[in-house]
């Protein structure tokens, strides 16, 4: 069953258009939260921007993972998916594939002191970042 998760293509699951994730105190700079439910992960960035990036692989649609591990030109982990290989930055952006392009960004908002996750709009990179 764990197993099953983990390889499982997850594009199909139902998202919301968007959703709350809390206050931006949650998290600290150089941190990340993995909303599990909707396959995001909202993270808060060295300088202490936030961003919210999809955990669907887009390969073939598997669930990836965070890893902790330092590499070169990128110190503070790596984003990897345990079907086949690939491997993102801590942007989303690929490292290596097969994955064929970037993991989905979707705009972050402030509403209401709380972090608002829209998963029905795709950013691109340069528009990613929520200062506060
Ligand atoms: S589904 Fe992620 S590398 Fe194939």
């Amino acid at each position: 069953m764990v197993l099953y998760r983990f390889v499982s293509p997850e594009a199909l699951k139902e998202i919301p258009p968007r959703f709350k994730v809390g206050s931006p105190d949650l998290l600290q700079p150089s941190s990340f939260i993995f909303n599990e439910e909707y396959h995001v992960y909202v993270v808060r960035s060295d300088q202490g921007d936030f961003y919210a990036i999809s955990s669907i692989c887009t390969h073939l649609g598997c669930s990836v993972n965070w890893r902790p591990v330092s590499v070169p030109g990128n110190p503070k982990g790596i984003i990897s998916c345990p079907c086949h290989g690939s491997v993102y930055d801590k942007y989303g952006n690929v490292l290596s594939g097969p994955a064929p392009r970037h993991l989905d960004r979707f705009a972050i908002t402030l509403e209401n002191n709380l972090l608002v996750v829209n998963t029905d709009k795709i950013v691109p990179e340069n528009e990613m970042f929520l200062k506060i």
